[in-house]
């Protein structure tokens, strides 16, 4: 019988300076608000972001990608389409989740334009640019990283790290029993992914840091969170129930897309899981990369099932050691939801003053 692997985990966070991002997103609604947290918080330098099919199409997701930059007051911010589906899968999209167009019952109407570069390109060029600095989040399915890693094996060693949005590792799944989305979308992906980092694991590659739904469910965004966020803003909101929170425009170009487009998720968590609100999965991982001191995590090797009924996609610690193959990721174990939430409002009022002074 193995015995428990040594989990450790990761070096203690010294926070301090600017940080540099490149966020890959599936935008999506959660994603939007994962880009207005990113762009909002004046300690990150966005460096770009790039796009990925999950949530929606990849043309759908530049053009909701731009428009939420726009909002946020950042539509210098490099935009680079990248994949359009999976590596050995047909894409599957979940309007039911996020509304045809990925924004819920916003619409958003960008009048920037996509890079020359590919998300490929941009990873690969902007991680040999500047080695050591960049922190890569991940808040879609893993294609374009896949690829990304395939043309530059060096990249585990040429980014200063990476957090994913992916995978479930003690709680059930969103797509199947032990199934989550991002790794649902395209395992292979996933797979290629880990494997690529647990061989540079031997030449010092810093693990993935993945939070799965077991923490990102932990942060929790409703109908009184807008609200405040209006009150700190200084906009005149008035308190009512929930429905009508959610429904009364404000006059604030980004909190009206944020409470349109969260809306729809807050109608979707509604009718699946039971409560009026919304589990924020991609803005606690940008939140976490920025500070991780939110969330606990330990050291070991994650691998993702492809053969499975049930469970292709899921994505599996192994504690005791039986893989025998280098550390490839943090797992994320716990993380305070509740005070991300707190700091989303906060960045939140900041765009919505900036936006309305
Ligand atoms: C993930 O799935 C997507 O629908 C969300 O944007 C998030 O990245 C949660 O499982
Ligand atoms: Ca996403």
């Amino acid at each position: 019988m193995r015995r428990p692997r040594h989990a450790e985990p990761p070096p203690v966070f010294r926070p301090g300076g600017r940080q540099r991002l490149i966020l890959d997103v599936d935008t999506g609604i959660d994603d939007s608000l994962a880009l207005l947290y990113a762009a909002g918080r004046p300690d990150v330098d966005l460096v770009a972001v790039t796009t990925c099919a999950g949530n929606v199409g990849v043309d759908q997701v530049v053009h909701n990608t731009l428009g939420v930059l726009e909002l946020a007051g950042a539509p210098h911010v490099e935009v680079a389409r990248g994949a359009a589906g999976p590596i050995a899968r047909r894409l599957e999209t979940t309007p039911e989740t996020h509304g045809p167009t990925g924004t819920g019952h916003a619409v958003l109407e960008p009048s920037g334009t996509v890079s020359d570069r590919t998300a490929i390109e941009v990873l690969v060029d902007e991680a040999r640019r500047t080695p050591g600095e960049i922190t890569l989040v991940t808040a879609g399915p893993l294609t374009n990283l896949a690829a990304a890693v395939l043309a530059e094996p060096d990249l585990p060693l040429l980014l200063r790290d990476v957090f994913v949005m992916g995978g479930t590792f003690s709680q059930a799944g969103n797509v199947h029993p032990r199934v989550e989305w991002n790794i649902h979308v395209d395992p292979e992906a996933a797979r290629t992914v880990l494997h690529q980092w647990s061989a540079a694991g031997k030449r010092g590659a810093v693990p993935i840091t993945m939070m799965g739904l077991d923490v990102t469910e932990t942060s929790v965004i409703r109908a009184e969170d807008l609200l405040a966020v209006a009150h700190a803003a200084g906009l005149p909101a008035a308190a009512g129930t929930d429905v009508e929170v959610m429904t009364t425009a404000l006059g604030s170009p980004v909190l009206d897309f944020v409470r349109d487009s969260l809306r729809f998720y807050f109608e979707f968590h509604e009718l699946h899981d039971g409560f009026y609100g919304a589990h924020v999965h991609d803005p606690f991982v940008v939140g976490a990369a920025v500070d991780p001191t939110l969330i606990a995590s330990l050291s070991t090797v994650v691998d993702v099932e492809l053969g499975g009924q049930w469970t292709t996609g899921e994505t599996i610690a192994d504690w005791r050691g039986h893989f025998d193959k280098p550390v490839n990721a943090y797992v994320a174990t716990t993380g305070d939801g509740p005070e991300f939430i707190r700091r989303l409002r906060s960045v939140l009022a900041d765009l919505v003053r900036e936006g309305t002074s």
